[in-house]
């Protein structure tokens, strides 16, 4: 079984890197959401101040690395790169589903290796609520944050995936009652998020009721995990599950949308992710209110490398981000997330009818 979720997860890491996983024709609307230009900004750009606390961690900037690996000596690698460097720049990351450690205690040190290389950085253990529905419960949560004396715990959501995925565990009925006896027995915050199909205002709602400290969106508009099933099923020649990663392929709810339908629902703070690729998108999203946010697939190429070059791509989305709040006059992340946004097309539609107001986007000011 353990083998098993090992080669998994390798299949997924390979296939990240070589084929072409990203969404196609859903985007993630961010390029329907426009900054509002200010031709005299009255701030320094070397004064633009990043820092932040969110979970009672402060962060030197709003980026966490999301999910991504653990379990297999490559998996190992890429934790340790992405550790170093968000230590050294002061920021967050999550490690992938802990399950294989869980079946396996011989490969936890894939695991641990990033509170290793990263004692101070804000770290998350990371479950599946498909696991959550077979009996895992606070014990495998328990286990899943101390082994790498985690900040928190992330449940992830991916009933897409596991759809698609020929050994995909599809029991998601009565999950809420397990999440909710996580939340209130485990000593570390609980965050629920989804792994590239956005999370609706009313599940936010219902998830937030549960006690949860925070939700990451992990939208549509990035990585497809359709699309990643597509080409394992490919390869495996099996045209039932490719045609269904075919059709599935760009299922979701847009990055924008979700986070509109999250931050204004929710008291607690939304991590937006999911198609976040430059530093522009970071202050679109933490203008539509994210608390902070979070990128997986643009830092997996460079972690394989080492962590030179994943702190190279973490700082470049950073300075980016930095000239962006330097060219509409925000000079900390409070004043970012209050500035003005105007929304256009497909996405002003979608905040419509779903029953926002985009105009108030646009009616704000610094
Ligand atoms: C190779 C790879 C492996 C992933 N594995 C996990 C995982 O084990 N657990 C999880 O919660 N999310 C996992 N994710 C999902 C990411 O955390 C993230 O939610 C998603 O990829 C959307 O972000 P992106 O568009 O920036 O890639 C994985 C993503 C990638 C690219």
């Amino acid at each position: 079984m353990a083998k098993k979720t090992e080669e998994r997860k390798d299949d997924h890491i390979d296939i990240c890197l070589k084929e072409k996983v990203q969404a196609r024709q859903v985007t993630t609307g961010f390029e329907e959401i426009h900054l509002l230009h200010k031709a005299l900004p009255e701030i320094n750009l070397d004064e633009v101040d990043l820092t932040g606390k969110i979970f009672g961690h402060k962060f030197e900037a709003p980026l966490i690395v999301e999910a991504i690996t653990g379990g297999t000596r490559d998996g190992s690698k890429i934790n340790a790169a992405i550790a170093k460097a968000v230590e050294d720049l002061g920021l967050g990351m999550g490690v992938g589903s802990q399950r294989s450690a869980l079946e396996d205690p011989a490969v936890e040190s894939t695991y641990a290796v990033t509170r290793k290389e990263a004692p101070n950085a804000f770290i998350m253990a990371n479950i599946g609520a498909a696991q959550l529905a077979k009996g895992y419960g606070i014990k495998e949560a328990t286990k899943a944050v101390e082994m790498l004396k985690a900040d928190a715990l992330a449940i992830h959501l991916n009933p897409l995936q596991e759809a698609i995925q020929p050994e995909g565990e599809t029991t998601f009925a009565n999950v809420m009652p397990v999440i909710e006896t996580i939340v209130k027995k485990l000593n570390v915050p609980v965050i629920v998020k989804e792994t590239g199909c956005g999370i609706s205002a009313s599940q936010a709602r219902k998830l937030e009721a549960l006690g949860i400290a925070g939700i990451d969106i992990a939208g549509a508009g990035g990585t497809s995990w359709a699309a990643v099933e597509y080409y394992r099923a490919r390869r495996r020649r099996d045209e039932i599950r490719q045609r269904l990663g075919e059709d599935f392929w760009d299922w979701g709810i847009p990055t924008a949308a979700s986070l509109v339908e999250t931050t204004q629902v929710l008291h607690i703070p939304v991590i937006a992710s999911g198609g976040l690729r430059s530093g522009i998108d970071l202050a679109k999203a933490l203008a539509l209110g994210a608390s902070i946010t979070g990128v997986a697939y643009p830092v997996l190429a460079p972690a394989s490398l080492g962590a030179a070059e994943t702190k190279k791509t973490l700082k470049l989305l950073l300075d980016e981000l930095r000239t962006a709040m330097f060219l509409i006059g925000a000079d900390s992340v409070q004043k970012l997330r209050r500035a003005p946004l105007i929304v256009t097309g497909k996405m002003a539609d979608w905040l419509v009818m779903r029953g926002f107001e985009p105009q108030n986007y646009a009616r704000r000011d610094l």
